[in-house]
């Protein structure tokens, strides 16, 4: 069983991938240090896999710390990381803390793997890398354009690092970088799912504490855009699928040479603002309140995936639908106030 670290594992995107990897064979050892997700996430991973995870609280900008974690595992097979800040709008008041946060721990981890000989990588990045491109759908080939955000910024470094360690002589990480579009939905069973704390900032976690009645109303971020209902466009991928992806990408790792190689993970459609608010009136039967309001900065227009390159050579597909991921999105919110999962 290949032991696999996953950095940021109790998050949204990362205990999805730590179900995927556990039901394809693999040993998730998980390092968090809980400051967006909640300890109780690990049991959850436990009962949907009916397994015994080894988890560490730590932050991955702690060598000494996370040092402790290579030490105890001499026989890990590689590492995925999540462990990062995500909020666009938060990036921008505090970039500091995003730089720090994000730059550092990918420091840190890819030093700590080119010591104890850990060559295969999958890190977590972002559509965001970017910008708003000309042409549409994006593939990887398509220029990135400078990034709107401090948070876009640190993954565009990070990839830049990615990429010069893989040439480098004396590294000898090995990396696949995932560009996620937009990850929604939850795990069928309702265990985990998206847990933002405080007033969310992305769209299905605002809908869906708006269709419960823990906000009054959604504010849709504009309606004079150049798109089909003057809304913008995004790629939504449910993050089941996208969590597999993850497994095709450390398969992919240990079958190549060493390399950076660039992924979209999307589903190659765009979907406006509206037409997600309408499929979720229609999948819940809620009738959802909102308004229209004024275009948030820092948002581009329009921007959905072609992800025929991961089709291609990962063999990997999306197979979820905008109404599954919303189906979960949806069962997942009321399984939260059914237990009160939000206090704990
Ligand atoms: C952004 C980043 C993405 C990052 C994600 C996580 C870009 C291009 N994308 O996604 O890389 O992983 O944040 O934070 O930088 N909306 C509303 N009302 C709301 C909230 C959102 O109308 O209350 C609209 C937004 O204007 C946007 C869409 O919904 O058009 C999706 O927004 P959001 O969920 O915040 O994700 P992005 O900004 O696309």
């Amino acid at each position: 069983m290949s032991k696999i670290l996953v950095t940021g594992g109790a998050g949204f995107i990362g205990s999805h991938t730590a179900v995927e990897l556990i039901s394809s064979g693999f040993t998730p050892i998980i390092v968090d240090n809980f400051c967006n997700s909640r300890p109780s996430v690990i049991q959850r991973i436990e009962t949907i896999t009916n397994q015994n995870l080894v988890s560490y609280n730590l932050d991955c900008t702690d060598e000494i710390a996370l040092r402790q974690v290579f030490n105890d595992h001499p026989d890990l097979q590689g590492a995925i990381h999540f462990a990062a800040f995500k909020a666009v709008g938060e990036s921008v008041q505090s970039p500091l803390k995003y730089y720090h946060n994000n730059i550092n721990s990918l420091l840190v981890l890819t030093r700590l793997m080119n010591e104890f000989n850990v060559r295969n990588l999958v890190f977590s990045s972002s559509c965001t890398v970017y910008g708003q491109p000309e042409i549409l759908p994006v593939t990887e080939a398509t220029e990135m354009q400078e990034a709107q955000s401090p948070y876009g910024f640190t993954k565009q470094v990070c990839e830049r690092l990615l990429s010069d360690l893989s040439t480098g002589e004396y590294n000898q990480v090995s990396s696949v970088l995932l560009r996620y579009f937009n990850p929604i939905g939850a795990h069928p069973s309702g265990l985990i799912g998206e847990l933002p704390l405080g007033v969310p900032e992305n769209l299905i976690p605002y809908i869906t504490q708006t269709a419960a009645g823990l906000r009054d109303s959604l504010t849709v971020f504009g309606q004079d855009y150049s798109t089909s209902d003057g809304t913008c466009v995004r790629d939504y991928i449910h993050v089941v699928d996208l969590a597999k992806a993850h497994v095709k990408a450390l398969r992919y790792l240990a079958e190549n040479d060493k390399m950076c190689k660039a992924f979209n993970l999307g589903t190659g459609t765009g979907n406006t603002v509206l037409e997600v608010i309408q499929t979720f009136e229609k999948v819940s039967g809620v009738k959802l309140s909102y308004a229209m309001g004024e275009r948030r900065p820092g948002d581009v227009e329009q921007i959905y995936a072609s992800a025929d390159k991961a089709n291609r050579e990962l063999q990997w597909k999306t197979e979820l639908s905008l109404e599954d991921a919303l189906t979960d999105a949806w069962n997942w919110q009321l399984k939260l106030e059914e237990t009160g999962t939000t206090a704990d």
